[in-house]
């Protein structure tokens, strides 16, 4: 069993941070969304702490999100972080006051006595800045707990029951704008909850092999690989577990990157030696996009071929049990679902990938405890080369959605050209790990051009690369006009069917990352 700090989900935007930051000291953490806490689950064995996260709700409405007071008796260190807070006053005997005067950003705070919680902060004689987050203020403290520190406006900016081990913040340690934020959380973690970072990537590797090896037996798993970071990562993990027994497939749906169905081929056949099927699909995807130029019938029509490939694959496979699929944490908080009487925020997803629950298999999914740049992490404890781990995203219906207008083979070939040209100037000017996303979208407009002594009538190339760190929003990479001229004439000069390239720069929103 590993040492786990459990964080309670009251809805903040934030609290996926204060997970990763837990995880970045070497202590394994779990978001469970506040509806489904269950204080029977919590085993005392490895349950180190419990954080209760931010919200949008006031504690005095009627609907507002609870969870069982028996959480405060287990003997188990609290920290309430802002709602968190001010839950803990009002289930302890505290009184909160309703306001409606929100104070939200940066603010400072002064410590005005000593705790193990704020351990170094007390050297500090200066304020200092946090990200304040607050409408209701709490204005009597329950029993046994005492102010630890105090800004302009909010008295009560961090307390404790030290005795009970229960700490709250009226703001949020989580986010980088608040100062020594990181290290408030790290001295709860490892001062109060007496975590010992036992928590590495390596450990998470040995460990989930193992469980594989004892949940999978001498049984069969399927892996439908997409040529992402996630179905490879998922791949390699399963196969040093089960080895022969894990068979990959591919389908080739003719809208892959140039080259893409060589490197998967290479990565897994040659160096991993793992089983792969490539099934070329490409004729019966061509075939159902005929004449198709809406982009949500493209993708339906896409999606749809996908499952059909896959299903007549594996209806001869009747042998195997299990199907490996590379569903991450993020996913799987979002189909949790918060969250009683606030927002619910769920991402549409539109992924090719997505396979349906009928095929018949049973899921194995070892990578749902994982953030993306922790599969990353994993995937090279794996020696999976950092040209995989460390690829762009790409969209499940590949360059189909990049080609505006009727997919057909001539298109994808041509925009095939001009995208593997423009990443490989990318990649050659060491460009690759600065952007988010790369990649050209083909217009089906023609414009005219001239080459040598004669008029061209071609289509535009636009060009779109874009710094993100989620994909939910995103800027234009900032290219230099060299750059970016040299790109449209390698381009032009060497992608026939193309004679215009043009540079994208509208930032997400209010464009999308996509064209389509
Ligand atoms: P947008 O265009 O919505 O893209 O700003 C945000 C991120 O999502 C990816 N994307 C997709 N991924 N299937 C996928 O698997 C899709 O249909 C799809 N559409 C967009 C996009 O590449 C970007 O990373």
């Amino acid at each position: 069993m590993k040492e786990t700090i459990i964080i309670v989900d009251f809805g903040s935007q934030v609290t996926k941070l204060i997970a990763r930051r837990i995880r970045d000291f070497g202590v394994f953490s779990q978001i469970i969304p506040f509806n489904l806490l269950n204080d029977k689950e919590i085993d005392k064995n490895f349950v180190k702490g419990i954080i209760l996260s931010g919200g949008p709700n006031s504690v005095g409405e009627k609907k507002s999100p609870k969870i069982p007071k028996i959480i405060y008796n287990l003997n188990i260190p609290i920290l309430g972080v802002c709602y968190g807070l001010q839950l803990i006053c009002k289930d302890l005997g505290g009184v909160v006051k309703f306001s409606k005067h929100r104070e939200f950003g940066k603010t400072e705070i002064k410590i005005l006595k000593k705790s193990p919680f704020l351990d170094d902060f007390y050297k500090l004689k200066n304020n200092y800045q946090v990200w304040m987050s607050h409408s209701d203020n709490v204005v009597k403290l329950p029993k046994d707990f005492k102010v630890l520190a105090s800004s302009k406006s909010c008295d009560l900016a961090i307390i404790e029951n030290l005795k009970k081990k229960i700490f709250g913040v009226q703001f949020h340690p989580e986010v980088v704008h608040t100062k020594y934020g990181t290290k408030l959380l790290e001295n709860f973690v490892t001062k109060i909850c007496s975590c010992q970072k036992l928590w590495s990537m390596r450990k998470f590797k040995n460990h989930m092999i193992d469980e594989i090896k004892l949940k999978v037996g001498k049984n069969k798993v399927l892996c439908a690989l997409s040529g992402g970071v996630d179905s490879t990562v998922t791949a390699v993990l399963v196969h040093k577990a089960i080895g022969n027994n894990l068979q990959c497939v591919f389908v080739d749906t003719g809208l892959m990157r140039k080259n893409e169905v060589r490197d998967i081929k290479k990565l897994f056949m040659k160096n991993f030696k793992i089983n792969l099927d490539i099934i070329n699909a490409s004729k019966f995807f061509f075939n159902k996009l005929k004449g198709v130029v809406d982009p949500e019938k493209k993708r339906k029509i896409i999606g749809r071929q996908f499952i059909k490939t896959f299903e007549d694959y594996s209806k001869n496979k009747k042998n195997i049990k299990y199907l490996a699929q590379g569903t991450l944490y993020p996913d799987v908080i979002e189909s949790l679902s918060l969250v009683g009487n606030s927002k619910v925020v769920i991402k549409s997803h539109h992924n090719v990938g997505g396979l349906p629950k009928k095929i018949g298999f049973k899921l194995l999914e070892p990578l749902r405890e994982l953030f993306k740049d922790e599969v990353r992490k994993l995937g090279k404890e794996l020696e999976i080369s950092g040209d995989f781990v460390n690829r762009h995203p790409f969209p499940g219906p590949g360059l189909g959605i990049r080609i505006l207008g009727e997919i057909t083979p001539n298109n994808i070939k041509i925009l095939k050209e001009a995208d593997d040209i423009f990443l490989n100037l990318i990649r050659t000017n060491g460009l690759y790990d600065k952007i988010w996303q790369a990649f050209c979208v083909l217009l089906p407009t023609k414009t005219v051009g001239v080459m040598g002594d004669s008029r061209t009538y071609e289509k535009i190339c636009v060009l779109r690369a874009v710094t993100s760190v989620d994909g939910m929003t995103a800027e234009a990479f900032k290219f230099t006009n060299e750059f970016l001229e040299n790109c449209c004439n390698e381009i032009v000069n060497k992608v026939k069917g193309i004679n215009r390239v043009c540079y994208d720069l509208t930032s997400k929103p209010p464009g999308t990352i996509e064209f389509e």
